[in-house]
């Protein structure tokens, strides 16, 4: 279960924060503008046809006779064009703004996790990220968008309603309004009362929406434990919450409908009554009366849409908090300005300034802590000639991934330096390091796509025959032959269609196509078949070749490819040296090479 926290909201109105939220509002002033012309045209137009009613019941019906109802007819056909030409652009306007305010949103959000450094992923889980560039952007563009839309509309309908009440009869006007006042109070109440709820589903739903997402990608590891049934209840726990909020928030707005619509029954009761009289007492026209009780209705259908904008508009709030929460999060690991100015950003880099990498490493009393946490290193030293493979073993937690991790910025130290060709590497940008690194992960990631997409992700411009070239290096091209596309073919999601040992090969392929500087080997314990086996030595071997490389090994062979082996132990070299000296050195080494690789070695004299 996710041990991620929702924080809380804060409940009022937030102006500095729909302040922030105009910025992304100002590229589309222009249909925000003539939206809003729309918008009081429509409910011009719609508060129109009551008058029209009058008219032709002051007119036609009670006068009994049809002259002049020609042109009264041209005058109801015309505006009701005019109506529904208004209502297709305002629709069409109204998309544009919501389509192109989310994908601003979520560009800059992408951006933003494009830039976030490791410690951000540790901490946040995926589910969170997934709900907030999806549901959370789309409801807030949505809203304002469509919220624009409603309350231009309510608001100049109940305007120019009131005006027209006024001026057909003010004191019957005055009476039919009296109950706007108590109408506004319990429309406070009832929305407070809805939202409170809403919230509290809002907040369970993103937490179940972690728990989902956390039970779909460790399906595998769930049953394999057999914590179905514990999950299960821990899943049913959530949702109860959320059945009891959402039923509490959907009881207030079911009461709250039938409120207004009573309310507004006796404000058209009140004018059917005195206006009733007035047309007995020839003081009122029937037209007039008529008018009046169709604004009466009119009027109160923007108040309903108000009390809902509002619920919405709190909603939206809340989503706009979490995402620019995501937004505002700044990168742990972030070029200083003036490095940033020199050798720019992931948006324009100044390749131009790059240094060229020579590869040489040298760790200068380094410490270090993963999110204030306990010291996982603790003047850590080490130099590394450019060239030079280095091979890490040692016990599980001992610092390895921790110690190539720090080499590649993922994470910077706490204390002391790391000087790439003797600068300390936060005077040279990120960027500049990552373009160099080539880094095949414990459990390579492929993305979705084909294998030939795969082979070229760090390098997009390269040609066939460098791809086919790479891959013929890295033995993966006979096996990728073998398969029903060749390159072309899908190696589904994370890769999902291979088997572990050809996904490692795709992603020496990659490595290799890249010719990176650096090069990094996180390796899997995970067993593959001998001949495959093979085919990952001799990959290693080729990939290693005059480049600087990092290699955490499990593997007696794969050490055995590099020119120094140190031995990690709570974060400190315990022993280093070559295979030979560390076997002569009788200590750690040898204990894990007797342990260990005994078997291995076995294996391997009764295959030769
Ligand atoms: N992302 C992280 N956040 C917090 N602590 C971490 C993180 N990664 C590793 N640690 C801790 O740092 C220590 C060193 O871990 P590290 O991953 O470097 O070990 P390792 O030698 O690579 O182990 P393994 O052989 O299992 O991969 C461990 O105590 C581990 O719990
Ligand atoms: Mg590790």
């Amino acid at each position: 279960m996710s041990i991620y926290k929702e924080h809380e909201y804060k409940k009022k109105f937030d102006w500095r924060l729909w302040k922030r939220l105009i910025r992304y509002m100002l590229p589309y002033k222009k249909y925000m503008a003539i939206l809003i012309v729309f918008m009081i045209t429509l409910a011009g137009i719609d508060a129109v046809f009551p008058l029209l009613s009058k008219y032709a019941i002051d007119h036609f019906v009670i006068p009994g006779t049809t002259e002049g109802i020609g042109n009264f007819l041209i005058i109801y056909i015309v505006l009701i064009v005019v109506q529904s030409m208004n209502v297709w652009f305002f629709i069409t306007t109204a998309g544009k703004i919501d389509m192109g305010i989310c994908y601003d949103i979520r560009k800059e959000g992408f951006q933003r996790l494009q830039e976030l450094s490791f410690s951000y992923y540790d901490r946040t889980p995926i589910g969170w990220m997934m709900a907030r560039m999806t549901s959370d952007t789309s409801r807030l563009a949505d809203i304002i968008a469509w919220g624009l839309v409603d309350l231009v509309w309510g608001g100049a309908m109940m305007l120019i309603i009131m005006g027209i009440m006024l001026y057909l009869n003010w004191k019957l006007a005055l009476i039919t309004l009296s109950v706007v006042p108590v109408l506004v109070i319990l429309s406070i109440y009832f929305q407070q009362k809805i939202l409170k709820y809403y919230r509290r589903v809002r907040k369970t739903n993103s937490r179940i929406t972690g728990s989902f997402n956390e039970g779909i990608t460790g399906a595998q590891t769930t049953k394999t434990l057999v914590r179905e049934e514990e999950n299960l209840k821990e899943f049913q726990n959530l949702t109860g919450t959320m059945y009891n909020s959402s039923v509490r928030a959907a009881i207030f707005s079911s009461l709250y409908l039938p409120v207004v619509l009573s309310l507004g029954s006796i404000g058209t009761g009140l004018a059917l009554w005195l206006g009733g009289k007035g047309v007995m007492l020839q003081t009122i026209s029937y037209g007039t009366l008529v008018a009046f009780l169709s604004y009466t209705v009119q009027f109160f259908d923007p108040l309903r849409e108000f009390a809902r904008i509002f619920a919405d508009l709190q909603n939206a709030q809340a989503s706009a908090e979490r995402i620019l929460s995501m937004i505002d999060e700044e990168p742990e690991i972030k070029d200083h300005s003036e490095v940033a100015y020199k050798f720019g950003n992931i948006l324009k880099p100044k390749t131009e300034n790059w240094p060229e990498m020579a590869g040489k490493i040298h760790f200068k009393n380094v410490s270090f802590a993963y999110n204030g946490g306990e010291k996982v290193l603790d003047n850590f030293n080490l130099e590394v000639k450019a060239g030079e493979s280095i091979a890490l073993v040692g016990e599980t937690g001992s610092g390895k991934s921790t110690i190539v991790n720090l080499a590649c910025r993922f994470y910077e130290p706490t204390e002391g330096e790391i000087l790439i060709d003797g600068v300390e590497y936060r005077q040279n940008s990120q960027l500049w390091l990552h373009s160099n690194l080539g880094y095949v992960l414990q459990s390579p990631h492929l993305f979705s796509g084909t294998i030939r997409d795969n082979i070229r992700y760090g390098r997009l411009e390269a040609e066939e025959k460098d791809i086919v070239r790479a891959a013929e290096l890295v033995n993966a091209h006979h096996f990728i032959m073998k398969q029903e596309n060749g390159y072309d073919t899908e190696v589904g999601e994370g890769g999902g269609k291979l088997s572990t040992g050809e996904k490692q090969l795709i992603s020496f392929a990659r490595a290799i196509l890249a010719d990176p500087r650096l090069f990094v080997l996180d390796e899997a314990t995970s067993s593959v078949d001998t001949e495959t086996e093979k085919l990952i030595q001799d990959a290693i071997r080729k990939v290693l070749e005059g480049r600087t490389a990092f290699i955490i090994a499990h593997r007696l062979s794969t050490i055995r490819s590099a020119d120094r082996i140190l031995v990690i132990k709570n974060g400190k070299i315990l022993e280093e040296g070559t295979h030979t000296e560390l076997l002569e050195f009788r200590g750690y080494y040898h204990k894990l090479y007797t342990n260990q690789f005994m078997e291995e070695q076995e294996a391997e004299l009764l295959m030769a």
